[in-house]
């Protein structure tokens, strides 16, 4: 399925140089939605995951949908302070600007197979950080799986080690 061609590409979003990749073109497509949680799910065969997270907001979108389909549970890795329980933060420099994420403290334990899961992965930033908070809690990250890949901006680098998996790759 030619999942690419959903993606609606702006150029100069949000600032001059950034070529946004759109994906609310493929979301709005129920077989394409199907085709990539069913990707995703394939992937993760075999790595007995216990629990899906995904950092805020995007990962939401889609690791909430793998995490049903796997039949596992779900952690939201959020944006500063919107978590009400105690929480561990890790910072991150984004592709552009710079932020923070949080998950409560409780939300993942010792020894579970944990899979992250987000739309992009640009800078690395923002798994990279995810990873730090699931390993901060002593979860296994068993595998990071992102819709799309920004070749140029090496963000596969910063995952040294990991197994890293995209359905599209675009050079930036
Ligand atoms: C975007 C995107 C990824 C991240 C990738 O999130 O959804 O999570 O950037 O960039 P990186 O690899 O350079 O870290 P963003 O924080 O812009 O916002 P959103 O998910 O809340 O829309
Ligand atoms: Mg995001």
């Amino acid at each position: 399925m030619d999942i690419k061609g959903l993606i609606r590409i702006i150029p100069d979003f949000p600032e001059k140089g950034i070529s946004f990749k759109d994906i609310t073109t493929l979301l709005k497509d129920g077989k394409a939605v199907k085709y990539v949680i069913d990707e995703f799910c394939e992937k993760a065969k075999g790595l007995d995951v216990d629990i899906v997270i995904g950092p805020e907001a995007r990962g939401f979108i889609f690791g909430t949908a793998v995490a049903y389909s796997l039949g596992c549970g779900f952690v939201p890795a959020r944006k500063p302070g919107k978590l009400p329980f105690d929480t561990i933060n890790a910072e991150y420099v984004l592709e552009y600007g710079k932020n923070s994420l949080e998950i409560h403290s409780d939300s993942i334990s010792s020894g579970q197979n944990i899979l992250i899961v987000d739309d992009l992965l640009a800078t690395g930033g923002t798994l990279k950080t995810t990873a730090k908070l699931v390993e901060k809690l002593k979860g296994n990250v068993v595998g990071i799986f992102t819709l799309i890949e920004l070749d140029d901006l090496k963000g596969r680098d910063q995952l040294q080690g990991y197994n890293v998996e995209s359905l599209i790759k675009y050079p930036y």
